[in-house]
């Protein structure tokens, strides 16, 4: 029955991660995969993960099952990282939360959910959007259709499109929209434009879907999920997707989690039930490892203070190196206008260069970014800024 199969198309963010690795050029650079380097090019473990890591080997006395529902300490963690520990529907009882495998493992138990909470849902996504989201919501047999987002002529919100779009989703929809740092444009949403967003998701009725993979990388952990908070204040439902590979590094770990929002306590029960009957049909249970990290993390004020501090030095560094692309791009003659980079947030910027620039900068220079031109700003230091704006100049004027 295998020969029957047919090949398919690597995924373009992790096929660009493979050819990186195999480029024997050693002036390559890596734009591709959101991953945050440091200084010297360098995935570093935390140092908040290393010492909570060390305390895990310690005390930990048991490898028995941890439950559909995976770490609960975690869970907690996790929303009121998200909606803030005093958050009404935290203390009603209105939210179910799951650790995952990832933030993808999230957003694939969402899809099951959905897919089980009403089977015809459509979940409309940004245009442009994560690759992946539209493969993983077709993958559990739901439509996905997409609403306008960023504009590639302004090089910003494509604001009234959007919400002439969002105004004709009916409810049973599924909406999903990126918490901060949106992926792959680094244009997000305005606080005036979640306010503009949550009245629509009540006057329609449909569903929001927040997916929050970076929070922390954007502005701060607070502002980053104040759009969240907002629309969590005013509507009665929603589903969360988080991931903790970004802002605590955890990435090969897998560690994400899933938040329902239920409209109230009783019904909660319900969701938690549908919820993990999902989560055992797909892979039983979590793996347990970045789980218990990040609870010790934020279980301890001092590994809390670590991590805030590593954070923002994360954030800090990918944030200075925005203003200094235009200016190292203006050094080398280039006159298009880049500012609209320093208007974008978090781990990306889409230059907006063409495919056969980029497939230039590939060949030529070993310079290696989405084709769609979106770069992850963490891939650039002090080493390479100059040899990447030279190159990106020269593939300009060619
Ligand atoms: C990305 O967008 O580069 C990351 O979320 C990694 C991935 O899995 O695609």
């Amino acid at each position: 029955m295998f020969a029957d199969l047919k090949a398919v198309a690597t995924d373009p963010i992790l096929g660009l991660m493979a050819a990186y690795k195999e480029d024997p050029n050693p002036n390559k650079v890596d734009l591709g995969v959101g991953v945050y380097k440091d200084e010297q090019g360098h995935t570093a473990v935390l140092n908040c993960v290393k010492q909570a890591e060390a305390l895990r080997l310690k005390q930990e006395d048991s490898k028995t099952y941890i439950g559909m529902a995976g770490d609960i300490n975690f869970n907690l963690h996790m929303e009121k990282l998200a909606f803030g520990s005093s958050h009404k529907a935290l203390l009603a009882d209105r939210l179910t939360t799951a650790h995952t495998p990832g933030g993808t493992g999230a957003l694939r138990v969402a899809a099951e959910f959905i897919k089980r909470a009403n089977p015809d849902a459509t979940v409309w996504v940004t245009t442009p959007t994560w690759a992946n989201h539209i493969s993983l919501f077709q993958a559990a047999g739901l439509k996905v259709k997409e609403y306008a987002y960023y504009d590639y002529e302004t090089r910003g919100l494509n604001e009234e499109a959007m919400f002439a779009d969002l105004a004709k989703i009916p409810a049973g929809d599924v909406v999903l929209v990126h918490a901060c740092c949106h992926n792959p444009s680094g244009m997000d949403l305005t606080f005036a434009q979640w306010q503009r967003f949550t009245e629509l998701a009540q006057e329609r009725g449909f569903t929001p879907l927040v997916d929050m993979a970076y929070q922390g990388f954007g502005a701060g952990l607070d502002e980053d999920a104040a759009g969240l908070r907002h629309l969590a204040d005013a509507v009665s439902e929603l589903i969360l997707c988080s991931s903790c590979s970004k802002n605590f590094g955890l990435y090969r770990d897998r560690i994400g989690a899933v938040t329902i929002m239920s409209q109230n306590s009783a019904q909660a029960q319900n969701v938690k039930t549908n919820l993990l009957s999902v989560v055992r049909s797909i892979y039983s249970m979590p793996p347990a490892h970045g789980a218990i990290v990040v609870s010790h993390i934020l279980d301890s004020t001092e590994l809390t203070a670590l991590w805030y501090q590593e954070l923002a030095e994360m954030r800090n560094r990918i944030n200075s190196y925005r203003q200094l692309i235009i200016d190292k791009l203006a050094a080398q003659g280039v006159e298009q206008d880049f500012s609209f980079i320093t208007r974008q947030h978090g781990m990306f910027s889409f230059l907006g260069l063409t495919k056969a620039q980029i497939a230039q900068l590939k060949t030529d220079y070993s310079v290696y970014m989405v084709d769609s031109s979106r770069v992850s700003i963490a891939g650039l230091n002090h080493s390479n800024i100059d040899y990447f704006a030279a190159a990106v100049a020269s593939v300009l004027k060619a």
